[in-house]
């Protein structure tokens, strides 16, 4: 099928210099939740129609696979999908998604499209208690004859509950030449796409329906309340996935997935913890309490403990890590590392073993297996210009307090005394330390505090 997304609409209910179509759910603008969802039916073609916020939207997606039709002014939504009708070839249908509305399924797509084949006329319907403001689904003798909006409707067409969602499915070739014939005479002076109801039925056209497994599913976004609404409906979708794949949540209501978390078995996630764009927790993974962790793999076993903010990194097996830490790109840590409260790691490799539990900072290291790195170790990383390295060998001890002046390398087994300012390399196996002498002076005495003058 050719799909067509309207999103030229303004949006003026956001209260946002940004189009509302690129305004986020789950870390995603709105309009990409639905293009994602138009490719998993494989479409022939996919036509976006713009206007509102100008170059922004397509700007912001730039795939092969997508075109952009400019609805410049906009003149109502059938004139909005006439605007991307040269992009339609005629031998398939076309169905018609809108770039606010971003919960629904492919199955209920799949469902709808089924029910319309290639010939028939689908209307995705759904019954509301309260049905002010949409277009109704006006029926004869149980068949569909017309799409009345709520603004032009009568007070008997009001009663009905049964409206339009506004996605519907049509034969391309006939879709074209209702949209060319509509005209605008109707309350809001508008190009009803829903007026191609009426015209398809005096051609003659079976017009079919297909509903929903949610309403939510068909609810667009208007304003910030609504986005927030749909916001939790989705996350509410994705714990509920999460729980029945077994892994626990032990709040479903405080997780929020801002992109793919795959877990493996025995996964356990405790509450208010942020997942962004792609995270893999392997078996056994355990996630305290409000860590955020974004494009993250953490290995078998592995304890992430409260608070915890980890990003563009990988973690190993069994390893713990946290409470408090925090691990920045490039960082990989192999199995069974231990990192600590207060321990910063950007750009670094820490292999089997190691240990660093306290108030530190490792940028970009190389770190043995079995290392120690006491409490308050810095790498010196960075002198004002370049960034340099330091190399730690296995079985290491790096002394608390040392600041390891990069680029600078640690032999294997070599311990460091506390408090060293290491500015050259250290040898294997040997204590090297740069403090300075202790000395105690016994005639020191103490200042005293001057009395001001009264
Ligand atoms: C539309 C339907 C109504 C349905 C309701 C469901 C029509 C005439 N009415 O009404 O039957 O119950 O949706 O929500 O279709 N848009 C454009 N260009 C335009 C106008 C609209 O791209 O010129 C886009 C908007 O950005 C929006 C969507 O189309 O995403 C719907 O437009 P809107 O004006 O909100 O239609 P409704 O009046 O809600
Ligand atoms: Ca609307």
């Amino acid at each position: 099928m050719n799909i067509v997304i309207l999103a030229a609409g303004m949006g003026k209910r956001m209260q946002s210099a940004l189009p509302k179509v690129l305004h986020p759910l789950a870390g995603k603008p709105l309009l990409e939740h639905v293009i994602d969802t138009a490719r998993t039916l494989a479409p022939t073609s996919l036509c976006v129609v713009y206007g509102h916020g100008g170059d922004t939207v397509p700007a912001r997606f730039t795939s092969p696979d997508l075109q952009f039709a400019l609805q410049e002014p906009q003149l109502g939504t059938g004139h909005a999908v006439l605007q991307a009708m040269p992009h339609a070839t005629d031998d398939v249908p076309t169905l018609i998604l809108y770039g606010d509305v971003p919960l629904t399924t492919s199955a209920t797509l799949q469902r709808l499209l089924d029910c319309a084949g290639k010939d028939k006329l689908g209307i995705l319907t759904v019954t509301l208690d309260q049905p002010d403001g949409y277009g109704r689904i006006v029926r004869e003798d149980g068949k569909i004859v017309a799409i009345v909006e709520h603004k032009d409707a009568t007070a008997t067409q009001r009663s009905i509950h049964e409206v339009n969602t506004g996605i519907i499915v049509a034969p391309t070739r006939q879709l074209k030449q209702w949209l060319a014939t509509l005209s605008n005479n109707n309350v809001q002076g508008e190009y009803y796409l829903t007026d191609i109801i009426a015209k398809a039925v005096a051609d003659g056209m079976e017009i079919v329906s297909a509903q929903p497994d949610t309403v939510a599913e068909t609810l667009g976004v208007n304003s910030k309340v609504q986005l927030a609404e749909l916001e939790r409906v989705h996350q509410h979708r994705v714990a509920h996935a999460l729980l029945e794949q077994g892994v626990t949540l032990l709040d479903p209501a405080r997780l929020d997935v801002r992109g793919t978390l795959r877990c493996g078995k025995d996964v356990s996630i405790d509450v208010n913890c942020v997942f962004e764009g792609e995270v893999e927790l392997a078996d056994g993974v355990s996630i305290g309490a409000h860590c955020v962790i974004a494009n993250a793999r953490i290995g078998q076993n592995t304890v992430i403990k409260p608070f915890s903010h980890i990003q563009d990194a990988s973690v190993g097996a069994s390893a713990q890590i946290g409470p408090y830490a925090r691990l920045r790109p490039g960082t990989v840590l192999e199995d069974a590392v231990h990192i600590g409260n207060f321990v910063e790691i950007k750009n670094s490799r820490i292999a089997a073993g190691s240990k660093a539990n306290h108030l530190a900072y490792i940028g970009d290291a190389t770190i043995g297996e079995r290392v120690n790195i006491g409490a308050g170790v810095i790498t010196c990383n960075y002198d004002g210009v370049n960034k340099s390295r330091t190399e730690i060998e296995d079985d290491a001890f790096i002394g608390s307090d040392t600041q390891l002046i990069a680029p600078v390398r640690v032999g294997k087994g070599a311990t460091i005394g506390a408090g060293t300012t290491l500015t050259r390399d250290a040898p294997a196996g040997t204590l090297t330390l740069s403090r300075a002498k202790q000395m105690s002076l016994p005639n020191w005495v103490r200042p005293v505090k001057i009395k001001k003058p009264e």
